[in-house]
């Protein structure tokens, strides 16, 4: 035994390295000592005439252990360092042959391509994925890559952070052999074959026939670089990785690496490169639910009955049978019902026209959806989900027809965006199986689900309700019953915010690209016409209870609502749209703008990009601190997973919380008692950013704080 995390075993003369460190195999402390251990013992026994490394479990080495990145990030500890592992590999004088199944990613691409050759399962996968966490491939990934399978692919590979598919693999050259059947077998055979052909067994170091001329590449870094720009807009990453495969086109493999390590290093210590580790943690985090443990018993939900074939109950219906669970889908209205439908399959027609999957699938997700006008089949169903329009007395209306149906132990959800769960679960006689089940549009694409707990939702409905989300690959994150929940809750004061910017002198535009060059994925503006500005307007009349007296309120978009602007469906909101949906800026609502604000005395002036930015991001931060202190969010991580997840909120900023910490919750403070004192009562400062701004902490803090009380109680 080389250690408890590397086995050596051997099969005549081939040696078997097999990594057993579950579940995925990283690379965590003990990894690479264990690998150089057991290719030394196999190395120096003259039995032994190739090696195959290996992963036990279900993958090959899956990827860095990102806590150890995660502390090198934070200045706590060195970044792994491979590259006298990675020598040692390539080094050897027996051929070493990588057997890969299930994926290959990161560091695990990385020793793979150490290796003199690599075989694979066909249904494994390489990548890396680097760049999703704000760095590039620094174990030499970026000056092996290019040499086995040329600078273009590489550089697809090192910005799209995608991985590639076996037989994709073997074409680029990154591959050998796909091995059918058995892959231990088969790489055993494979490598007993290399071990007879003889050497010498090529170090992929020295390759160079692949690296293309100057001239060659020129073009192909500049296509690379505009990918990036497109598709990592504002991303930091991308960029630095092409420039480490410059390096590897033009440089002598060492020098490659030195110039890798310093741009790796460079990665690490970046505010992206920490933002996008806390997303990450932030989404695996969101799962764990203190008074809700791990075993709470849970049902695996095979049947949905859905009420509304609406935008979300269609959208949802596809989610489910996407993952193949079966839907009764039920609509109040035949027409609706039929261009639900229609819609549905379009959708589906559209995948398998860009190759997404083929028409058998589509026809087998078909098959699962049953569209119906009647509530039979609802008495069966694990989980009954209503989405019919936001209307208080209409949700309690249908709860309480569907309490007499639904099987005794179903979960009863709600898509309500905004209303109350407590008063709908009153609508039954068990409250205790009622939950929100808050998808977003387009349901079908869209990963967030805000999971709404009710005052007296039961214990396993919430489990369930985050096994779900889990099957239907989506984010599930726990939050309490108030007006918009988290997600809108903070929307609306953003969404205001950028109104009042308009009516004193900035144009929609003008918001609306500050917004988009900062990272957000739209501007707000455009988010409002997209959602609809009778969606918005309908919230606000179901929340007129709410607004504080004698505040300013916003007035344009009453105006557009009742002309009958209500977005992109009606060809014009705060845009106009042509035929395509492109948006551009119309002249009557500038008009309006500025008569509404000269009407009510509203002084116009330049606004400057700056002023933009903090109040709709403060704004919003500030209701988050609300959120955050009133308990319906547990934690600040779970506010940016929901931002992250649902909202288009750039990934590279970690989420608004995050954000705040990294301006400094004290500028973020005196920023927001200024406005309050320009703009009154809507800017009232959370207590809880006040204290955190006073005591020179941090939301990261304070979650970590109460982590540890909890898990102290
Ligand atoms: P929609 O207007 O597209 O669909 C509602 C559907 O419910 C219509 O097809 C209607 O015929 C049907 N319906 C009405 N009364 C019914 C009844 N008594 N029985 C059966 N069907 C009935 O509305 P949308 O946008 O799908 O919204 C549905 C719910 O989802 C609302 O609560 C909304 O707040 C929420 N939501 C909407 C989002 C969006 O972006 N549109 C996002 C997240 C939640």
């Amino acid at each position: 035994m080389a250690n408890q995390l590397v086995s050596l075993t051997r099969d005549a003369d081939v040696a078997i390295l097999t990594i057993e460190n579950p579940p995925v195999n990283a690379l965590s402390p003990g990894v690479p000592e264990g690998i150089s251990a057991a290719l030394d013992q196999a190395g120096r026994d003259p039995a032994i005439r190739a090696v195959v490394l290996i992963g036990g479990g279900r993958t090959f080495i899956a990827g860095a252990d990102i806590k150890e990145l995660e502390h090198a990030a934070q200045g706590q500890g060195a970044a792994p360092k491979l590259h006298a592992l990675l020598a040692q590999i390539e080094d050897s004088a027996k051929p070493v042959v990588m057997a890969i199944h299930g994926t290959a990613l990161g560091g695990g691409l990385e020793v793979a391509m150490a290796g003199h050759y690599r075989v694979a399962s066909p249904d494994a996968q390489a990548g890396q994925p680097e760049v999703n966490l704000g760095i590039i491939p620094g174990a030499e990934g970026t000056q092996r890559l290019p040499r086995l399978v040329g600078v273009a692919a590489a550089i697809d590979l090192c910005v799209s952070g995608k991985p590639v598919s076996a037989s994709q693999g073997l074409s680029m050259g990154l591959i050998d052999r796909i091995i059918e059947g058995d892959l231990r077998a088969g790489a055993v055979t494979f490598a007993r074959e290399m071990a007879e052909r003889g050497g010498p067994h090529r170090k992929t170091r020295d390759r160079r026939e692949k690296l293309g001329s100057p001239q060659e590449n020129a073009p192909l870094f500049a296509a690379g670089r505009e990918q990036a720009r497109k598709t990592r807009r504002n991303m930091t990453a991308p960029l630095v990785a092409i420039e480490a495969l410059e390096a590897a086109a033009t440089l002598p493999f060492d020098e490659g690496c030195r110039k890798e390590r310093e741009m790796i290093t460079a990665c690490l210590a970046s505010d992206q490169c920490r933002a996008l580790i806390h997303a990450f943690f932030s989404e695996r985090a969101a799962a764990k639910i203190p008074d809700v443990p791990k075993d709470t018993p849970a049902m695996a939900v095979g049947s949905a009955a859905i009420i509304g074939a609406g935008t979300m109950g269609g959208g949802i219906a596809m989610a489910m049978a996407n993952v193949g669970i079966s839907v009764r889908l039920k609509d109040s209205d035949a027409v609706a019902l039929d261009r639900g439908m229609a819609v549905i399959r379009k959708n589906y027609e559209s995948s398998v026209k860009k190759g997404r999957f083929s028409q058998a699938v589509m026809d087998q997700r078909m098959a699962l959806i049953q569209p119906q006008l009647g509530y039979e089949g609802f008495d069966s169903a694990d989980l009954v989900l209503e989405a019919v329009f936001e209307n208080l007395a209409l949700k309690k209306q249908i709860f309480s027809e569907i309490d007499k149906i639904a099987r005794p132990d179903a979960v009863l959800a709600s898509n309500t965006s905004t209303l109350d769960i407590d008063q709908i679960a009153n609508a039954t006689a068990r409250p205790a199986s009622v939950i929100g089940l808050h998808f977003f549009s387009p349901a079908h694409v869209m990963r967030l689900v805000e999971i709404v707990r009710g005052k007296a939702t039961g214990k396993p409905v919430i489990a369930t309700a985050l096994a779900l989300a889990k099957k239907l690959k989506k984010v599930g994150v726990l939050v309490g019953n108030c007006n918009g929940f988290v997600g809108n809750r903070m929307m609306f004061p953003y969404i205001r915010e950028a109104q009042f910017l308009v009516e004193e002198g900035a144009t929609p535009q003008q918001v609306d690209q500050a917004l988009f060059a900062w990272g957000m994925a739209m501007g707000i503006f455009a988010v409002d016409d997209m959602g609809g500005i009778d969606v918005l307007w309908r919230a606000r009349q179901e929340a007129k209870h709410l607004e504080k007296p004698g505040a300013r309120r916003p007035l344009v978009h009453d105006k557009l609502y009742e002309m009958g602007r209500l977005g992109q469906k009606t060809g014009a909101g705060w845009y106009r749209y042509d035929e395509n949906r492109r948006p551009s800026p119309d002249p009557e609502v500038l008009a309006l703008i500025e008569q509404t604000a000269r009407a009510a005395g509203i002084p116009r002036r330049e606004i400057a990009t700056e002023e933009i930015l903090e109040r709709c991001l403060y704004v919003m931060i500030n209701e988050g601190a609300r959120i955050l202190e009133e308990g319906y969010a547990l934690r600040a991580a779970d506010i940016d997973t929901i931002y992250l997840a649902g909202y288009g909120f750039p990934s590279y900023r970690g989420g608004p919380m995050w954000y705040a910490d990294t301006v400094g919750l004290q500028k973020v403070a005196r920023r927001i008692e200024e406005f309050h004192r320009q703009h009154g009562v809507l800017w009232e400062p959370a207590p809880l950013l006040l204290r955190l701004a006073a005591e020179g902490r941090t939301f990261a803090e304070y979650d970590a704080a109460r982590e540890q009380s909890v898990s102290a109680a």
